[in-house]
């Protein structure tokens, strides 16, 4: 069938044809996006899940609703090698720049360009790694400690009180999360209370790997008072035939009810995964409807190409030691798995691993779910370690 028409989109970010399943999830964000909007209180979301179960596709769906209802938006995507204030700074001081020219927003936002000014000062001498300036004089003893769970509540609160002055709403949207530090996590955590006590319109959405476990003390108490954590999943068996069969229908094309049951038992429903089966079987079915038969010789080119690519170039980071500490966890079943268990299983103290397993979460191909359990934050990634390493020592 025609490629240019394949309405299937695998790929990182890439907007699925039909948004399905995630119902729940876009009507709480409309809430909360609505009840800051008008000045309410409300719990800001963190949404969690493994890799490519559709968390960017939904923060972007999430920024084009605050879009509508005129939020300024900050968007960003955390990084292992960059610290949270540099990849905040441009964009704020973008958009203080935009508030000062707003008559009202008067020295609120002057303000909090220099106490930004004081912050990205000491965010140099921390780390190094920004590189814009700000024309103006530093606000000295505001967010300038070089203690970041100090300084980005101080930054934040000046940027939400400029906010309140010009009469408009921020939205931070943070990707990633899991690559935050727990002190940076810890810090917008911290921002998030003070802006919510002083009842200012800024709030904070994220997505990314689970890091509630990671978190402790007073941090994690609050992220629980402050944050909803909606997990996002696979979709069902409903879910994941709708997925795929309303934007086939669309183009006059259908599925046989056993290719789509193929589908399903190969994907578990995980959507990226059912985008990429999606796809190639579109590619290789000759005329309607897509049969099993179909789907079965895509299933094998699948299967190679998320072996050579999304597979393959996570595998290709991994240290040998990492690469048999996965392989260990993938001779152990599908997981979540007992830290203990990995152990034996290596004749080893758990202890003995703690460094490959911190490695490997610092890598994002390992997460803990709860509190002594990890497992793979790539789905089916158990299957590809035994495919790709054989033989288990
Ligand atoms: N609700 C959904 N239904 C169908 N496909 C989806 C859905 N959400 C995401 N996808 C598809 O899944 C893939 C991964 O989405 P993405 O947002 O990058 O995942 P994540 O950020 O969780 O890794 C994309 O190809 C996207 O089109
Ligand atoms: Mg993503």
């Amino acid at each position: 069938m025609d490629p240019l028409k394949n309405p299937y989109s695998p790929g990182a970010g890439a907007p699925p044809p039909e948004l399905v399943g995630r119902d729940t999830t876009l009507m709480q964000a409309e809430i909360l996006l609505g009840r800051i909007k008008s000045g309410k209180p409300e719990k800001s979301f963190l949404m969690t899940g493994l890799r490519g179960v559709g968390k960017t596709v939904l923060l972007v769906e999430i920024q084009k609703k605050a879009e509508e209802l005129g939020y300024k938006i900050i968007f960003i995507e955390a990084h292992e090698d960059k610290s949270l204030g540099a990849l905040l700074a441009p964009y704020l001081r973008t958009l203080l720049y935009n508030l000062d020219r707003m008559a009202d927003a008067g020295n609120k936002a002057k303000r909090a360009l220099s106490v930004l000014r004081g912050f990205i000062g000491s965010l140099r001498i921390a780390y190094g790694d920004i590189s814009i300036s700000l024309d103006i004089e530093p606000e000295l003893g505001s967010a300038d400690s070089g203690d970041i769970e100090i300084d980005l509540p101080q930054l934040l609160v000046a940027v939400g009180e400029a906010a309140l002055a010009s009469g408009c709403t921020i939205a931070i949207l943070v990707d990633e999360i899991q690559y935050l530090s727990q002190r940076e996590l810890g810090a917008l955590i911290m921002a998030m209370h003070k802006l919510q006590q002083r009842q200012l319109p800024l709030l904070l959405i994220g997505a990314g790997l689970p890091v509630l476990p990671g978190l402790a003390g007073e941090s994690k108490s609050y992220a629980e008072r402050l944050f909803n954590f909606p997990n996002i999943g696979e979709l069902s068996k409903v879910d994941t035939y709708k997925a795929l069969r309303d934007p086939a229908l669309a183009a006059g094309v259908d599925f046989e009810e056993k290719a789509l049951e193929r589908i399903y038992e190969m994907t578990q429903g995980y959507p990226y995964f059912l985008q990429e089966w999606g796809y190639k079987a579109w590619n290789k079915a000759k005329s309607s409807p897509i049969t099993y038969t179909i789907v079965e010789l895509a299933t094998q080119e699948v299967i190679n190409q998320l072996d050579n690519n999304f597979f393959r170039v996570r595998f290709d980071r991994l240290t040998p030691g990492e690469r048999n500490f996965l392989r260990t966890m993938a001779e152990l079943g599908e997981g979540p798995y007992k830290a203990g268990d990995i152990a034996d299983k290596c004749h080893v103290k758990v202890s003995a691993l703690s460094s490959t397993r911190a490695n490997l979460m610092k890598k994002g191909m390992i997460y803990s779910p709860s509190y002594g359990y990890i497992a793979f934050t790539v789905p089916l990634f158990d299957q590809f370690m035994r495919r790709t390493m054989p033989n288990y020592p």
